[in-house]
């Protein structure tokens, strides 16, 4: 075992970690990060996307170790004091959930890609998204959703 540090949605937090730890089982199961879903633990699904140091990554492939020291920004991170995120409200004005288990990896994911590009077209955010899975095929609510945000990513 070996401690790392983590700053986890802007808060500096530190885990006994095995060698062969995910990054994955530490957010949910050590630091109770639990928007971070998992479905298939082997990289197919992307429900456990984070962002690590600004760049989106499936934490079921990333071992905690690998980590250590890193920046990690989850679907909580994007609330402020209370506040949904806008990218969050519009997911629920648009509907674009269902049982809800994906939202969290879709959410984030579509924060970076505003963040990139507040203006992308449908091609460009089915691409993006296209490593995240949805079983109850919410896809267009979700595209609804992106563009229902990115005014307020375009007048960042
Ligand atoms: S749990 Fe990580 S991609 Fe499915
Ligand atoms: S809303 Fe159910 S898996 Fe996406």
């Amino acid at each position: 075992m070996r401690e790392i540090t983590l700053t986890v949605n802007g808060e500096r937090r530190k885990a006994m970690v095995k060698d062969n730890e995910l990054l994955l089982d530490v957010l949910r199961d050590k630091l109770y990060v639990k928007s971070v879903k998992a479905a298939c633990w082997r990289g197919e699904c992307g429900l456990c996307t984070v962002l690590m140091n600004d760049r989106l990554v499936k934490s079921c492939l990333v071992l905690a170790v690998e980590a250590d020291g890193a920046e990690i920004l989850t679907a909580e991170g994007l609330v402020k004091d209370g506040e949904p995120s806008p990218i969050q409200k519009a997911f629920i004005e648009k509907g674009a959930l269902q049982c809800g288990f994906c939202t969290p990896a879709f959410v984030i994911s579509s924060h970076k890609l505003l963040t990139m590009n507040p203006n992308p077209s449908d091609e460009e955010i089915r691409s993006f998204l296209s490593g995240l899975i949805c079983r109850c095929g919410t896809y267009n609510q979700i595209i609804e959703a992106i563009r229902g945000a990115q005014k307020a990513y375009a007048s960042r």
